[in-house]
């Protein structure tokens, strides 16, 4: 009786030390015997045993189960300057879905930061995203105008200034909360009737049309302006500024009337839609294109960002603007965005997506 007691009390200590045993060995395979296994697969791909070692001693040892599908971009993404070790599985991922890319696309789209995986990866895409001037929330807009231009900075400039659609389409009112930095433009409109409420009148010293007007701090920059330049012996002076929406009227229907809506369009803004009705730009001498040869015009395209003014509708951005060049349309912005303006050579559509609105 004694003896069969003790031989029930053994069987559990049995059981117990199987299961050790049993786990130790599963412990065993998946952390000793299965690492080999990924070197080995690493070799039957044909990596050399150095490439083998590089791509063992970068990629976390966490993510050995997550390769499922090696092939040689492995090493290339490895060995790719750009490459981030946190962002291996990320590249994988993208990678796998776009095999046929490459794999420098692929680590500068990931790069990037941004969530971008559901477009296809390209060197658009890579390009794209290495811009300064990228906005990710106009991606899409940007893939979709590289049919129509193939210069990368052009579509992002064109597309940030909304000039990927239709002129006067889409428009939306101004935001006269960004007071000097107003944008008004094709897709920008003033709200009816605008008037500023702090409109000055230049002194004829500074002036010599009818529309004499300008806003107080824009006018005090024109005329530190206009006596900047005299001790330059370049003389200055508004041949329009503040126009009324009345006025714009007027002036856009004589326009129409003598060459046609189409042709207006690309010298005068539509009533509502011309800068000049925020009393911050100024007509400057000669409203004419031969104005772009003086003395005067040179002098204003390399001084006038010192006083906070910039050329509103430059020569080689129309599709940007929208406008014609005009060498004598000077828009008042203040000092620290027309500095900015001027030396990364934007208009103000791209300096606002880019600086204010993105
Ligand atoms: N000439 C400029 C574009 C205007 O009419 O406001
Ligand atoms: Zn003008």
């Amino acid at each position: 009786m004694k003896k069969r007691k003790r031989r029930i009390k053994k069987k559990p200590f049995i059981l117990i030390f199987l299961i050790i045993i049993a786990c130790t060995l599963v412990y065993y395979y998946f952390h000793t015997i299965s690492k080999p296994s990924f070197k080995d697969k690493l070799a039957d791909l044909g990596y050399s045993s150095k490439e083998v070692a590089i791509i063992l001693d970068k990629i976390p040892e966490d993510d050995y189960q997550f390769i499922k599908k090696y092939n040689r971009s492995l090493i290339n993404i490895i060995n790719s300057k750009n490459y981030k070790e946190d962002c291996f599985r990320k590249y994988l991922e993208y990678y796998n879905k776009n095999t046929d890319a490459d794999v420098n696309d692929i680590i500068t789209i990931i790069n990037s930061g941004y969530d971008l995986t559901k477009y296809k990866a390209s060197s658009l895409l890579a390009s794209l995203v290495s811009e300064k001037y990228y906005i990710n929330k106009n991606v899409a807009r940007y893939l979709d105008y590289s049919n129509s231009e193939k210069e990368v900075s052009r579509i992002i400039s064109i597309v940030n200034s909304n000039a990927d659609n239709d002129f006067y389409t889409n428009v939306k009112q101004s935001n006269l909360k960004d007071e000097n930095l107003v944008l008004v433009n094709k897709f920008y409109h003033l709200p009816d009737k605008y008037e500023p409420n702090d409109l000055v009148t230049l002194t004829s010293k500074y002036n010599q049309g009818i529309n004499s007007k300008m806003r107080k701090e824009a006018a005090e920059a024109f005329m530190k302006m206009v006596d900047g330049a005299m001790l330059d012996n370049i003389i200055l002076k508004n041949s329009s500024a503040y126009r009324s929406y009345d006025y714009q009227v007027n002036l856009y229907d004589k326009y129409v009337k003598r060459d046609g809506k189409e042709k207006a369009d690309i010298y005068s803004a539509r009533p509502g839609y011309s800068e000049h009705q925020t009393g911050l730009c100024a007509d400057i001498n000669t409203i004419n294109s031969s104005f772009a040869n003086t003395k005067e015009a040179k002098w204003l395209a390399k001084n006038a960002y010192k006083y906070g003014f910039i050329l509103r509708f430059p020569k080689d951005k129309e599709d940007v603007t929208g406008y014609k060049y005009e060498p004598w349309h000077y828009r008042y912005v203040g000092i620290k965005a027309a500095k900015i303006i001027y030396e990364e050579n934007l208009t103000l559509e791209e300096y606002y997506a880019y600086y204010i609105d993105k």
